[in-house]
């Protein structure tokens, strides 16, 4: 187990305008440049056939590279963190790093689809065989270690179902059992949730979402406190080639800044409209944190610092042939495969993001064909529901007649072409 560094700055705010913490932000000195200059070398220079450089070659290393990382890593009083082109290289570094053929993983079974996708069509090719358990009952997951368990891995509020996983309580299942515990934790990022705080070893992101923020630049990152761990991590970097590049760190160094002010401003509308969706009859169900009950609401509570996110997924009434007509009127809400952006996103999970997840295994946790995940921006909270209300008042007007959306496609899933798709049954 590596050494916590502490951080000087003593706000996340200050953290993510690189003022404080450990050498991260740039020089202040007389003459230089506010904003951080990208490295975009490939490669660096040596003073003779023995120096031993800090950065060496660009997929090993990059001082514009270790500028996002130093943040990220403060931003949870952990070392520096690795930085992988995107999400999934990212999560793919860590599981080559800590598994190998024979051993075995507990998964929540309402995760990314594609992070389902690596472990069950991907990993289970290389002998590593994975448990998919509804990780909203800690129990499950602790009946589910096995003697050869070295991974339990949680993504928690859930995509896109938003279940809220207890990370103290699986952390103490992880320390009991000797396994490491890995959270996403790209819906809410360290300004929501602290993972590691809550005790679990890694904390892992798709810096593309809310971190970057601008729909500008792929990223991952992996977060730990624990040195040898990172150092593996790196290796795995290192011999697959999948460093994040210059430009995307430098990128998302800058979008950074905003992150806290995003995210909280953010949370904010998302909670205001899951209560407006949560009042609406065109509408069966609302799923936001905000909107949980029971326990769900204490762990929730108890977790999230400030706000429960921007995420809020929703089912309309009339399943399928409903859910074409409603993203079809949108005018404010975009239809993309995508969240975290400072535009509110539509997205249809079972024809996109989940569209590789079988079926039976997506509506086991959830995921039907009549459910939309919205990702609240940050435009005038009253245009968005104004926008919603548009949507659903097509699908109002659309009721008892006969009309569908005219797909010829056989996709039993809505279609992104949503004026193209037929009506199916939910
Ligand atoms: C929660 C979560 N984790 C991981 C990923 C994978 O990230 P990337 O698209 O950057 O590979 C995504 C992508 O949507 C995601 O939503």
């Amino acid at each position: 187990m590596g050494h916590v560094i502490a951080s000087t700055a003593s706000s996340l705010d200050s953290i993510c305008l690189g003022r404080g913490g450990n050498g991260s932000g740039a020089s202040r000195g007389d003459g230089q440049p506010l904003v951080g200059a990208i490295v975009q070398s490939t490669t660096f220079c040596r003073s003779g056939v023995g120096s031993n450089p800090e950065h060496q070659y660009s997929r090993v290393s990059n001082p514009t590279v270790t500028e996002l990382e130093t943040v990220l890593g403060n931003l949870e009083r952990a070392l520096p963190a690795a930085c992988f082109a995107t999400g999934l290289a990212a999560e793919t570094a860590l599981f080559l790093a800590v598994l190998k053929q024979g051993d075995h993983v507990v998964c929540g079974a309402s995760v990314y689809g594609g992070t389902t996708r690596l472990l069950q069509q991907l990993l289970s090719g290389l002998g590593v065989e994975t448990t998919f358990v509804d990780a909203t009952n800690a129990s499950e997951i602790e009946a589910a270690v096995q003697a050869n368990t070295k991974l339990i891995f949680v993504e928690t509020p859930a995509n896109p179902t938003l279940g809220i996983t207890d990370i103290e309580a699986c952390a103490k299942i992880a320390k009991t059992a000797g396994v490491l515990l890995a959270v996403d934790n790209t819906f809410l990022t360290p300004v929501l949730q602290q993972p590691l705080d809550l005790g679990a070893d890694i904390s892992v992101y798709s810096t593309t979402k809310f971190i970057d923020g601008h729909s500008i630049a792929l990223g991952g990152a992996i977060v730990s406190r624990d040195a040898e761990l990172l150092e593996r991590v790196r290796w795995i970097r290192k011999c697959t080639g999948a460093i994040q590049s210059p430009l995307s760190a430098w990128l998302t160094t800058n979008g950074v800044k905003t992150l806290p002010l995003r995210v909280r401003a953010q949370s904010k509308r998302a909670e205001t409209v899951a209560r407006w969706l949560s009042e609406q009859p065109e509408i069966r169900s609302v799923f936001h944190p905000s909107q949980a009950t029971g326990d769900a609401k204490a762990i929730a509570d108890r977790q999230h610092v400030g706000g429960h996110g921007a995420v809020v997924s929703f089912e309309i009434e009339g399943g399928y042939a409903a859910g074409c007509r409603f993203v079809e009127h949108l005018q404010l809400c975009t239809l993309v495969e995508h969240v975290g952006s400072v535009e509110t996103l539509i997205t249809h999970p079972a024809s996109m993001t989940h569209a590789d997840v079988p079926r039976d295994q997506r509506e086991a946790v959830g995921v039907s064909d009549s459910l939309l995940r919205l990702s609240v921006g940050l435009e005038d909270v009253d245009e968005i529901i104004g926008d919603l209300r548009r949507g659903l008042d097509a699908v109002v007007d659309a009721a008892g007649t006969d009309e569908g959306c005219g797909c010829t496609s056989n996709e039993a899933s809505l279609c992104t072409e949503t004026r193209h798709c037929e009506v199916a049954s939910v």
